[in-house]
């Protein structure tokens, strides 16, 4: 049932389209920038967030990201997080490698997750 009260203005022509609910307009907004930044050794990186490991991901979306054992053991793939919507909490191996550096954002790309 259509209860909407039609005034003299809604009858401009024009003026009839509806605009979404504010609700909507947040959520397109947020879609828009979930985008997870890091940087590495000055470089700043944009990774589209998709479900696996922050180095996999980063990798298969051409960025170049150091990295090498995988194993959470070297540090070569330290990376800052600027922006990490997402991610999962710093696994025991980050906490290990990277200790306080954990609370000023960084995290080992290879060791962390994108949900
Ligand atoms: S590649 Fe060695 S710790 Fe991530």
């Amino acid at each position: 049932m259509n209860n909407r009260v039609y005034t003299v203005g809604s009858l401009i022509p024009g003026r009839l389209i509806a605009k979404p609910p504010v609700s909507e307009q947040t959520e397109s907004k947020v879609i828009k920038t979930e985008v997870i930044t890091v940087e590495q050794n000055g470089k700043r990186m944009d990774i589209h967030p998709v479900k696996g490991k922050l180095l996999d991901i980063a990798l298969n979306q051409g960025k170049q990201i150091n990295y090498k054992c995988r194993k959470g053991t070297c540090g070569q793939c330290t990376v800052k997080v600027l922006i990490g919507p997402r991610l999962s909490a710093p696994n025991s191996q980050e906490q290990k490698k990277l200790k306080n550096e954990i609370t000023n954002g960084y995290r080992l790309a290879c060791q962390a997750e994108i949900h």
